[in-house]
């Protein structure tokens, strides 16, 4: 596969860019005589377990390099798709036990210690005649932390949980992005919502008459679809649906997965007349959600039409529950993630991403800044009021990705790891 900017994470790119000429040759497949140190290998270990992250959700991106005796590089590997092999299995694939022997695997997780779809990863290394096993993160399940590891050290193997100290570059940080869907999702039960949008220099998401193609490059514009295909779902609100009548799936030459997507349609404005936007042409009717105020849309359209729309999808809507008045964003979420939806892409329009921004209920920013003004128009902001600059909104870790003339900036909400 050749990895270009909008086929592959630009988290995953800039590490790239950060590689010494060797390591980025080894992490696009060259094969050359190399010895790594412990943080190149798991960086290149992190490299790797991206070109997981359109196929492996609900699972985790795992990355795996392995090291002969004397450090040199033999091979490495990824978790490519849900149910298939592991990271480590995939990399040890075609390895001799004489190559193996006082062996060095480096893997970004802690290799699993039960039997799931496939075999115990840390059994399996535990029989090969390995000296080390360096792993990056421990198993977020408090039930199984520290099982595999348990299960190495039986055997007589080192294991070593990563320790940044005495290298010039930590890598935890991008331990903890490379699976954050995963980790987040195990850790508090919740959907990993991402924000996303494209805004002008002087923040804007469209004009005041609703337009907005196009804000950004044809170059953001695909990597676009590239987010679509790393979460479980996109969701946009009414408004989107009824200016723009968008498609909603991901188009990418050799991606088959269907998205799933979710409409914030409060008022049921699109919902009561579905069969008139194209998104229906594309996405099964199971893999459409809309999120409805269940009193004001019956109260905007009181017939008895739209009651039978609503028992018809009842499955598909997720009803939004107030809490003094407002949409409570906790419940939404839990919804969500009731419905199986581990990731959400949360699209805009402005007063979609306002309300989840103003509520604090996100986990990740990707905007695409595009060089230009457009005046007056609609902002994602001006219903956030702040009396004081320590109730900014921050994104932390934040990092910054050029598609031509347009940034992409991104980041974390800070409060969740
Ligand atoms: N630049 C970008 O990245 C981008 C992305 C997508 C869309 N867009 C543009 O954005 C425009 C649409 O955006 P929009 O802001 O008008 O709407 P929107 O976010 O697309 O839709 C929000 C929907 O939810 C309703 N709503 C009711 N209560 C709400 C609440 N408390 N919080 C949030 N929504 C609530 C809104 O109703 P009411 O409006 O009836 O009150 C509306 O139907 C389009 O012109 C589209 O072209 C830009």
């Amino acid at each position: 596969m050749i990895l270009n900017s909008t086929n592959i994470d630009f988290r995953a790119k800039l590490l790239l860019e950060s590689f010494s000429s060797e390591l980025r040759l080894l992490a696009t497949d060259h094969q050359i005589d190399f010895s790594l140190t412990t943080n190149e290998a798991l960086a290149l270990a992190i490299f790797e377990a991206y070109r997981g992250s359109q196929r492996v959700a609900p699972n985790p991106c795992v990355g795996c390099v392995v090291l002969d005796q004397h450090g040199r590089f033999l091979a490495k590997g990824h978790h490519e798709f849900y149910g298939g092999p592991h990271a480590e299995v995939n990399a040890l694939n075609g390895l001799t036990e004489e190559q193996l022997k006082e062996a060095h695997v480096i893997v970004t997780l802690e290799p699993c210690a039960h039997q799931g779809k496939t075999p115990s990863c840390a059994k399996t290394l535990a029989n090969l005649p390995i000296k080390k096993v360096t792993y990056g993160l421990k198993d977020p399940n408090p039930l199984v932390a520290g099982a595999g590891a348990e299960i190495l050290k039986t055997a007589g193997k080192e294991v070593h949980l990563y320790n940044p100290a005495g290298y010039d570059l930590d890598l935890t940080q991008e331990l903890e992005e490379v699976a954050e869907i995963f980790l987040f999702n195990f850790r508090f039960k919740k959907t990993f919502l991402s924000l996303k949008w494209a805004q002008s220099l002087d923040g804007k998401t469209a004009l005041l008459n609703g337009e907005s193609k196009w804000i950004t490059n044809p170059l953001s514009r695909e990597y676009s679809h590239f987010l679509r295909s790393i979460h479980d779902a996109t969701m946009v609100g009414a408004n989107t649906i009824v200016e723009d009548n968008p498609l909603l799936n991901i188009r990418m030459e050799n991606v088959d997965k269907k998205s799933k997507i979710v409409i914030f349609d409060p008022y049921g404005k699109v919902l009561v007349k579905e069969k008139e936007f194209q998104f229906t042409e594309v996405h099964q009717s199971e893999n459409i959600y809309y999120l409805i105020d269940e009193l004001e849309s019956k109260r905007i359209n009181p017939t008895k039409q739209f009651e039978s729309i609503l028992e018809s999808k009842v499955s598909n809507i997720i009803f939004l529950d107030k809490t003094k008045g407002f949409y409570d964003p906790l419940k939404i979420n839990d919804k969500l993630f009731d419905k199986g939806l581990k990731s959400v892409l949360i699209e805009g329009g402005a007063k979609t991403i306002q309300f989840f921004l103003k509520n604090c209920e996100w986990q990740r920013i990707y905007t695409f800044i595009a060089p230009i003004i457009l005046g007056q128009g609609q902002s994602y902001s001006e219903a956030i009021v702040n009396h004081s600059m320590e109730n900014k909104i921050r994104l932390n870790y934040s990092k910054s990705f050029s598609f031509g003339a347009d940034l992409l900036l991104s980041g974390i909400s800070g409060n969740y790891n």
